[in-house]
């Protein structure tokens, strides 16, 4: 089977390059890039000692090499002046031109892209379970896309996305935010702020109700400052 796979993204742009790479082998990484763990096991990585990247987690890595990995995103930062124009680039829109959203919310959303089909035990990589069951196992669509706010943008608080829902991560691109959680729709009940810097992926925040679907608390992404961020989705596939 062909090796460090590496697929192109939609959502390149001038200041932020994008690619996905599927069965990964010694892998060099040149130049710095947020890396992130997309398969089911640890991606290890050259260094003294050897260390690796836990599933659905990600770091900002340079001149090592990724040993072996199943799946992983990796994303640089080439040019920081003007990045803000990223949403002017083809297939941008602002929230509310996609579906019902506020017009004086600031948020915008790239093209999105599908990755491909990856399998896992949804209470384990929820953190219900610490063991894998085959029998719970299922397949998932993976769909990436990045985000665009300025500084001090709430952008707005849900707890549902589609039905049935998926699974959903962020991992934080550019300037510095935060996911909140709330326990009820009114940003007066915030109980939990994850602080979110560039390079990090928060864990997933849902949980499996009695009909085996995704559930999320109330939550929203708080932009402290102009910030780009990549939503990464898993849809149920079959
Ligand atoms: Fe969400």
């Amino acid at each position: 089977m062909p090796t460090n796979i590496a697929k192109p993204i939609s959502f390149s742009s001038k200041c932020i390059k994008a690619a996905w790479l599927s069965n990964v082998k010694d892998y060099n990484i040149k130049e710095k890039s947020i890396v992130v763990n997309l398969g089911l096991d640890k991606a290890w990585i050259t260094s003294t000692p050897e260390t690796y990247l836990l599933p659905f987690s990600s770091s900002i890595l340079k001149d090592v090499s990724i040993i072996k990995a199943d799946s992983v995103f990796l994303i640089t930062v080439h040019d920081q002046n003007n990045i803000g124009a990223i949403i002017l680039d083809d297939h941008w829109h602002h929230l509310g031109e996609l579906i019902k959203f506020p017009r004086d919310i600031p948020l915008w959303r790239s093209p999105q892209h599908e990755l491909g089909i990856v399998e896992f035990d949804p209470y384990v990589v929820t953190g219900m379970s610490d063991e894998n069951n085959p029998c719970r196992l299922k397949q998932y669509q993976v769909k990436v896309n990045l985000w665009y706010a300025p500084a001090q943008t709430s952008a707005a608080i849900h707890n549902k996305h589609a039905d049935p829902d998926f699974l959903e991560v962020h991992t934080q691109i550019y300037g510095h935010g935060r996911m909140q959680k709330f326990h009820t729709k009114d940003s007066n009940t915030l109980y939990e702020d994850l602080l979110l810097s560039p390079g990090q992926t928060h864990r997933p925040m849902a949980n499996i109700d009695i009909d085996q679907k995704f559930v999320y608390p109330w939550h929203q992404y708080y932009a402290d400052e102009n910030c780009i961020w990549m939503a990464i989705e898993f849809h149920l596939a079959s």
